[in-house]
């Protein structure tokens, strides 16, 4: 890994750490921090040595030297500093989800696509190499065509409303905290945007979704259903089904090893590729080569789509973070 580009790190909270972590891992370094505490920046840096540390966010901005600006602080602060750092030309690698709504992700997208700057979500999921080995034996053609999905994601959260998985000021809710994950396996696997959209959910008193039942169906009768809960454990998991057999996905929002059972003779196939320690890795190489080759290669279409389903389904819901209300 070359130190090709210049990366400036926004926040420094865990995922932050595993991102520093893992760009030294691979013998790279970040070249800059900013966070909203600045003592924290300063620790971080400290920590991972990197050489330049601003006393304020915006500085991060105006730093020409800074190539790509990697953002990892709560989802309802993204929006602004995705549009500060592209104004600024600067590449953005911002964490999920990406932005509140669609509204916001498009606004983002024109001005990436004006300035020719690569924007895009870290998204795992998107850059696991096990997902393009599956993807190279779906378009084989050896499992027929794609029929259904079940993706489900729960974590048991105490019922504590002032943190980020249940504070509306915070963006919280299932949906863009781990349904985001689920709905961008589903979007991988799926061939064609699923325009019909119908749910279930029960909120938390504080009005965040805290557990919802999604399906999904599409123009070619591709069916999905997704299960997500704030307040109940569930083994993450995907089942792709196929005409010739299914795909097992165990913690399939970083995982490097899936099943195949072809349905003819019950035989399975194990699939591994790559290694769930370098998680992030992936996401950083593949972000780097986005950007040296000038192409959006990091599934932006995705992460829109998904955006897109999750806007539609707050609609329906009539779930408006403070951000969304009219002041
Ligand atoms: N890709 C993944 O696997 C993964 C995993 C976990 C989280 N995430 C995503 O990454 C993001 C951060 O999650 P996290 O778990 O790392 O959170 P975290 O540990 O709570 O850290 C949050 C960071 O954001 C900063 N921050 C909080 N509120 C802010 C505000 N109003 N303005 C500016 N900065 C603010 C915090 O600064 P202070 O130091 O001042 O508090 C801290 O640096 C979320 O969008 C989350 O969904 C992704």
């Amino acid at each position: 890994m070359s130190n090709k580009f210049n990366w400036a790190v926004l926040g420094c909270g865990n995922i932050a750490n595993d991102f520093a972590r893992d760009r030294i891992k691979m013998g790279g370094n970040v070249y800059s921090v900013a966070n909203r505490t600045y003592e924290k920046a300063v620790d971080f840096a400290k920590k991972y040595g990197i050489e330049k540390v601003y006393e304020n966010i915006d500085d991060i901005f105006a730093d020409d030297n800074v190539d790509i600006v990697y953002i990892a602080t709560p989802h309802n602060k993204h929006i602004e500093y995705i549009l500060k750092a592209l104004e600024n030309d600067k590449h953005v690698l911002c964490e999920k989800a990406i932005t509140l709504n669609s509204d916001e992700l498009c606004s983002a997208v024109e001005l990436a696509n004006s300035k020719n700057l690569i924007l895009a979500e870290a998204m795992t999921i998107y850059n696991m190499p096990l997902y393009i080995e599956l993807e190279k034996i779906i378009s084989s053609g050896k499992l027929g065509n794609f029929r259904l999905a079940q993706v489900n994601f729960g974590s048991f959260k105490e019922y504590d409303m002032t943190n980020r998985f249940f504070n509306m000021d915070l963006a919280g809710g299932a949906l863009l905290d781990i349904g985001v994950y689920a709905l961008s396996c589903v979007r991988m696997f799926m061939t064609e945007y699923p325009d019909d959209i119908k749910s279930q959910v029960k909120f938390a008193v504080t009005g965040a979704d805290e557990q919802s039942n999604i399906i999904l169906r599409n123009s070619k009768e591709e069916f999905a259903s997704v299960t997500l809960s704030l307040h109940a454990k569930q083994p993450k998991r995907a089942t792709i089904c196929y005409d010739n057999g299914y795909i097992e996905i165990f913690e399939y929002p970083r995982a490097d090893t899936a099943t195949i059972t072809y349905t003819e003779d019950n035989h399975t196939e194990t699939i591994k590729a790559g290694d769930i320690s370098n998680a992030l890795c992936y996401e950083i190489e593949n972000m780097e080569n986005a950007v040296a080759s000038g192409e959006n290669t990091m599934r932006l279409g995705y992460t829109v789509d998904v955006m897109n389903i999750m806007t539609t389904l707050r609609k329906d819901w009539n779930m408006k973070y403070p951000e969304e209300r009219v002041k």
